[in-house]
């Protein structure tokens, strides 16, 4: 299904951008912070309700001009998207699990009442802008292109309804490892008063309001000496829902995993739902479960829980080894990333840089 070949249903213009984009500066040497460099290209797609999608175009990075009064600049209907181009060790350009997102795309708009993109669209536009930037995809380890579609409101109106125009884009940046000291553990704050999303809200919609209000969390976090916050559901605060921008799961003395389920209050992660099959994969039963936090700690000194890891696009998959709750701190495992943690992360990167067997077909080459 992953490598259905839809026919174009838009036909881009591509003629809006440079024809040969040798004049930029082309891909820096070094990436530098994630997501602060952008390629040559962009692709923007327009929607009105009389016209549909329309206006498809690879054109120059650069700004965007809007009214003012654009709703998406004050009543928040925002919603994005995340996803890698990778090199395989033969050049080819891979995208992985693309419909996927393509997916989730038309589930958070739903729950902004924006118009969904179709998912061949979705993909179409993809593998447009990673076509014309190809170069602009690294080669080093560990490195790839990360892609950020987005959906905005543009029409100028102030009255409170669903916009009735929208502009869909898609940005490109070359990254490299998201945690500055690449694939070790990272430390966590567990939030007992922020909460991330409540439940009937947008917790499982990708909307910018959701980042933005998990913000003063990990501000709070990073000046005390921590990596991430790890949110808890919003009416108890007990039991351990993601990260602000990875899920979670936890790997036991005996080799279960779990992870906490995908209530209204969680995103579903391509990551995590990659990570649920290949740990079947490897012979670990997977259960999806609510998981208390101080079940996390009690299970810690026990030594029944052996590693926690959280994942998603941008970071793949990371062990986590010292957690703060409550304002003590307790260590899981030994410290470090674990076995388990490394050989899942291993596998999954062996996918997504082509370097294994697609057996799931995951796996999309871009033409
Ligand atoms: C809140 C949140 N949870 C989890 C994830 C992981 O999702 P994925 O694996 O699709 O990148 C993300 C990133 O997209 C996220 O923003």
């Amino acid at each position: 299904m992953a490598n259905t070949r839809y026919a174009p249903a838009v036909v881009f213009d591509r003629t809006a951008g440079p024809a040969a984009p040798e004049d930029s500066a082309g891909p820096p040497s070094s990436p530098g912070a994630f997501g602060s460099v952008f390629t040559d290209h962009m692709v923007t797609v327009r929607h009105r309700p009389d016209e549909g999608w329309h206006g498809a175009r690879v054109e120059r990075f650069g700004p965007t001009a809007m009214s003012p009064a654009a709703a998406c600049l004050h009543y928040g209907q925002t919603i994005f998207e995340g996803l890698k181009a990778y090199r395989a060790p033969d050049g080819r350009v891979l995208l992985f699990r693309p419909d996927a997102n393509a997916a989730r795309f038309q589930r958070s708009a739903r729950r902004l009442a924006m118009p969904e993109l179709p998912g061949e669209l979705f993909v179409q536009a993809l593998e447009e802008l990673v076509a014309a930037d190809r170069r602009w995809v690294p080669s080093a380890d560990g490195g790839s292109l990360y892609l950020r579609p987005f959906l905005v409101a543009t029409e100028p109106f102030l009255g409170m309804r669903p916009a009735e125009e929208y502009l869909f884009c898609v940005i490109a940046s070359p990254v490299g490892g998201v945690f500055a000291g690449g694939p070790g553990a990272i430390s966590v704050d567990v939030s007992h008063d922020y909460a991330r999303a409540a439940p009937g809200g947008t917790g499982s919609a990708k909307c910018g309001g959701n980042y933005a209000a998990a913000l003063p969390a990990l501000r709070r976090a990073v000046s005390e000496g921590y990596d991430q916050v790890v949110f808890l559901d919003a009416a108890q605060h007990r039991n351990v829902e993601e990260l602000g921008g990875m899920n979670i799961f936890f790997v036991f003395r005996d080799g279960r995993i779990t992870t906490p389920p995908l209530l209204d209050t969680v995103l579903a992660g391509v990551t995590r739902d990659s990570v649920i099959t290949l740990a079947e994969d490897a012979g670990h039963q997977v259960t999806e479960a609510p998981y208390p936090v101080e079940q996390w700690r009690d299970d810690a000194a026990s030594g029944e829980l052996r590693e926690v890891f959280a994942c998603g696009t941008a970071a793949t998959i990371a062990g986590i080894d010292r957690v703060r709750y409550l304002g003590a701190e307790f260590t899981v495992g030994n410290g470090g990333v674990g076995p388990v943690t490394a050989g899942l992360r291993t596998r999954l990167l062996d996918l997504q840089y082509g370097r294994a067997e697609d057996a799931h077909d995951w796996v999309r080459v871009v033409p």
